[in-house]
């Protein structure tokens, strides 16, 4: 059997960005505005630090406004609280983003259900969770948005495709079983309480894996031909000792059996930023009730 398409998440990020800035621009000629986004990052976390450095470049790079607030490891919840307060009443900031994980003193929850949910642009807030399972204009959590592109980049239309999601958190899962739904896919949640997990797989045109298990997913839980988008990001350690990031399916065994399949990195992973800047994008629009 021939070796599965590779989808290649760098470059239709790119071209989601490139649609990002173009319409940055039209809403600038057309009405005067320009899309901002704040980020609030709390401590010294590396990879967060990392995170938002990339998120302000991409922002810009899109022509949007971006406003970093970093504050220090020890802030009390009730500074972080009057910080997302200032940014929800603040008129130029149409995205708000707090940087996860937070400090352990703090309730990550609290601070983000105090975020506007017109501002919400990772979609986590109750609000924004109700508005989406009811088919409401909504902002969609971005690896999940993502990942739909990556699926369609591959098959257009997705309806009446048995999707099967392995995993069921509240960022990726949940959500990801709500968009396939829209896009008229029979949904499957699978988790780690579910019997014979190879067995389900295998029923799959469209595999979803977001378990946060390295290589789970092997080659013949792949129905042949299936498309298979991998949200896992695990970094290993190699029997010499060196360390690698690996997704949740094992992909050199699958991408002999799939149609069509996501590397890691290089995959979903792209796209998540991607997606923020287009939600920031729909907030703004939203926020002045364009369509
Ligand atoms: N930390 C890692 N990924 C994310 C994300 O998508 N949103 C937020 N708020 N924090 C993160």
């Amino acid at each position: 059997m021939s070796e599965a398409r590779v989808i290649d998440g760098k470059e239709i990020a790119a071209k989601v960005r490139a649609d990002v800035a173009a319409e940055v621009k039209s809403l600038k000629a057309s009405h005067g505005l320009t899309p901002g986004l704040a980020v609030v990052l709390v401590g010294e976390d590396p990879a967060s630090k990392v995170y938002v450095r990339n998120k302000a470049a991409q922002t810009v790079e899109c022509g949007m406004n971006s406003w970093e607030h970093k504050l220090p490891e020890d802030t009390s919840e009730a500074d972080v609280l009057a910080m997302v307060d200032k940014l929800n009443k603040d008129k130029a900031v149409n995205g708000i983003l707090v940087q996860l994980p937070l400090p352990k003193h703090i309730d990550s929850t609290k601070v983000l259900n105090s975020i506007d949910p017109d501002k919400d642009v990772d979609g986590f807030h109750p609000v924004n969770v109700g508005r989406l399972g009811i088919g409401e204009r909504s902002l969609v959590p971005c690896t999940p948005r993502g990942s739909v592109i990556l699926a369609k980049s591959v098959i257009p239309d997705l309806s009446g495709l048995n999707a099967v999601v392995v995993g069921r958190s509240n960022i990726v899962g949940k959500p990801m079983l709500q968009l396939l739904l829209q896009e008229n896919c029979t949904v499957t949640v699978a988790h780690s309480r579910t019997k014979d997990l190879p067995a389900v797989v295998r029923q799959a045109d469209l595999v979803i894996a977001a378990v946060g298990r390295p290589e789970m997913v092997k080659g013949d839980w792949i129905k042949p031909g299936a498309v298979v988008i991998d949200v896992g990001i695990n970094r290993i350690t190699k029997p010499d000792g060196k360390g690698k990031l690996v997704g949740d399916v094992d992909y050199a065994d699958c991408a002999k059996v799939a149609g069509a399949i996501t590397p890691v990195p290089g995959g979903v992973g792209p796209m998540t930023i991607a997606c923020l800047l287009q939600n920031t994008v729909d907030a703004t629009k939203m926020q002045h009730g364009i369509k």
